[in-house]
Parts: C-alpha cells; sequence; structure tokens
C-alpha cells in the first residue's frame, strides 16, 4: 500500500514538473496576483532609490511579487538583469532605461515570452514591444524652470541684457530633450530679443549636454565655459539646470571663482528632482528652483497600470500623442511636476511629508 503511495505521489510530482514546462517558471514565486519585475539605472541617486523603495512597497501591498534590480549606469548590466528577469519569468517589467535605445533587443525576448512592458519615467526607445509608458509632464519640467527665471530676473520689464548658460541631461535620455525643449522653447523670445544672452554661445541641446547627468562634467563644463567666456568681468546671471546635482555642480564652480557673495552673487540657478542636496542649497540661499516630482505618486500610478495588464483591465492614460519613441506613439499618464523654490519647499516637500525638516538640515 505504502509503495503504491509513494508510486502515486512521485507520478504526480512528475507530472507537476512537465506541466510546469522549461522549468523557467521553477522560480516563480507561487501564490501571488504577479510577479514584477523592476529594473532601475541607479543608485547614486537618491530619486531611483526611493522610486524603486516605492514601487515594491506598492505592489507588494497589492499583493504582487517582485524583483527590484539596480544597474548603477551601466547599460550591459541592465540587459543582463533584464534578461534574468525574463528568465524568472516575469508577468510584467517595469523599466527606467540608461540608455533608452540600448533595450530593442531584450525587448524582443521579452516579447517572444509575452511579458507587457511599462517604460518608467524614461520613453524606452525604438522597440515596439512598450505596452506603457508612466512618467511626469518632461516639456512642463522645462517651462517651469524657465518661468522661473523670467520671473526671478523680471525680464518682461527689466531692460537687460543678462547672461544665462544652458545645461541640459544626459543625451541618451528622451526625458533630457523635453526639458531642453521646454526651456529653450520658452527662453527664445528673450534670447531672440537680445535680452538674454548666451555667452558662450552653447545654445544646441549637444553642447549642453551631461552625460548620465554627471554633477561633476556639469562642474568641469561651467568652468570651461567660465574661464573661456566670462573672465573679462562679465556675470553670468542664469544657469537653466535640469537636475539638482548638475545645478550644485555648477554652484561650486561659480563658488570658486569668487560668486556667492553680496556683490558678486550667485545667479539664478534651476534645478529638478528636489534632492535632499539641492534643498539644502536652496535653504542656504545658493541654488534658487527645483522641480518636484513625487515619485510616490509615480509608483502609485505605475502599480495601477501593472494591476490593469495583469488583470486584462483598461489602462488608465492621458496622453497618447506626446511620446513617439521612433517605432510607435506610446500610451503615456502624465503626472505633473511642481515648481519649488525658498517660499513654497515647506509646504510641498515638508508637510506632504516627503521630507522630514531632518532630512534637510
Ligand atoms: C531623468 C529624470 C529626472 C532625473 C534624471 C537623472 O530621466 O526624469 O527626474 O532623475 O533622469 O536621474
Amino acid at each position: 500500500m505504502r509503495k503504491l503511495r509513494l508510486v502515486a505521489i512521485m507520478l504526480v510530482s512528475a507530472l507537476i514538473l512537465v506541466a510546469c514546462g522549461s522549468g523557467k517558471e521553477t522560480e516563480k514565486p507561487a501564490d501571488t496576483k504577479g510577479y514584477v519585475g523592476i529594473a532601475m539605472p541607479t543608485q547614486s541617486a537618491e530619486r531611483w532609490i526611493a522610486d524603486g523603495a516605492n514601487m515594491v512597497k506598492v505592489l507588494e501591498d497589492l499583493g504582487y511579487e517582485t524583483d527590484l534590480q539596480y544597474a548603477e549606469d551601466v547599460v550591459q548590466n541592465q540587459i543582463s538583469q533584464i534578461e534574468n528577469m525574463i528568465t524568472k519569468g516575469v508577468d510584467v517589467l517595469v523599466i527606467a532605461s540608461i540608455d533608452g535605445s540600448a533595450l530593442t533587443d531584450v525587448l524582443d525576448k521579452a516579447n517572444a515570452e509575452g511579458i507587457k512592458v511599462i517604460a518608467y519615467d524614461r520613453l524606452i526607445m525604438d522597440s515596439a514591444h512598450i505596452d506603457y509608458y508612466s512618467t511626469f509632464d518632461n516639456y512642463s519640467v522645462g517651462v517651469l524652470e524657465a518661468n522661473y527665471i523670467i520671473k526671478k530676473l523680471d525680464l518682461d520689464n527689466a531692460a537687460g541684457p543678462f547672461n544665462i548658460e544652458f545645461f541640459g541631461g544626459s543625451p541618451d535620455d528622451n526625458n533630457a530633450l523635453f526639458f531642453w525643449d521646454g526651456a529653450f522653447d520658452t527662453l527664445k523670445p528673450y534670447l531672440d530679443e537680445g535680452k538674454l544672452v548666451i555667452k558662450s554661445g552653447q545654445n544646441t541641446f549637444e553642447q549642453g549636454a551631461t552625460l548620465r547627468w554627471d554633477g561633476a562634467a556639469a562642474q568641469q563644463r561651467m568652468d570651461n565655459i567660465l574661464s573661456a567666456h566670462y573672465s573679462s568681468g562679465d556675470d553670468v546671471h542664469a544657469i537653466l539646470s535640469p537636475y539638482d546635482p548638475i545645478s550644485l555642480g555648477v554652484i561650486e564652480s561659480l563658488k570658486n571663482i569668487g560668486y556667492g557673495t553680496a556683490e558678486k552673487p550667485l545667479p539664478v540657478v534651476t534645478g529638478q528632482d528636489a534632492v535632499a542636496a539641492g534643498v539644502k542649497s536652496i535653504i542656504a540661499g545658493e541654488q534658487s528652483q527645483t522641480v518636484f516630482k513625487d515619485t510616490r505618486e509615480l509608483a502609485k500610478k505605475t502599480a495601477e497600470m501593472v494591476q490593469s495588464l495583469v488583470e486584462g483591465t483598461d489602462v488608465d492614460v492621458n496622453d497618447t500623442e506626446t511620446y513617439n519613441n521612433n517605432v510607435k506613439v506610446v500610451p503615456s499618464y502624465l503626472l505633473v511636476p511642481i515648481s519649488v523654490d525658498i517660499d513654497n519647499y515647506y509646504e510641498v516637500l515638508v508637510d506632504s511629508g516627503y521630507f522630514t525638516e531632518d532630512d534637510l538640515k
């Protein structure tokens, strides 16, 4: 009897193994609503750490299993991590890409396995296999930064001319172009009339771009611009920067040659992401502004998309025109970014619980 039962158990086990197929599902956690691979670019920036943690939290609360990986800004790492997630049998991939154009092949593989893909914050380019895109209104980030400069320099009333230099984000990040265009389009009338002057003449995105959003590289570029174009005594009045670490690098460069005193004040310097160091700099009266994008909201929205995809219900989008990735227009949900400076940082960042007072000390 006992022997028979053993044989029966063995038979059933073998059948289950056969039913599991290739073996890839063997790693897939049981008893979950679904398995979600989350590929994030780097832990060297606060926001991505928060984004990853928020995504895991929201998805786990909803009953999903997650696999969160960071690639430390190395494109090949990210590709390997995604390949690994495909092998483990994820149902959905949520990807914040490092190089938006480097994932075409790996997404072909994901598609072959029927895995759904959401581009997180950054659009993935050159692939048909992106289902949805969750992000902020990236063009309006640039508009907010530019409008801040218009207001602070009082460009509609002051005589000028004022000197401005533009910094761009990473050239392999589609967002960087949107930020640049939003800012440049908004400031163009003032550049055209000569009220704003780019003394370096570096007025194209390619000239202003900062590979991997690296603050040290921005500082170096600012050093070069200052010595080549401002050594005869002209001052810089505004810096269009699309990211707090870039702003901080530029401010360092300016302070090194004597900016930041009553006689030689720092220019108006914009930013993005409300990183703690950037907000502290705002409180200290150095960086002027940042653009806050609430990563908690982005995680929530993206998790909702995951759920709809897994359950086969309609995915909530609010933009089906703007984000063409060279293969198709990717249906998107755009959240609203907020301009933050010394006047509203407490209300927007501390009252909302994004930072504690201590975080900003
Ligand atoms: C962009 C993102 C920005 C900033 C930047 C550097 O893609 O939209 O908010 O985080 O990367 O990480």
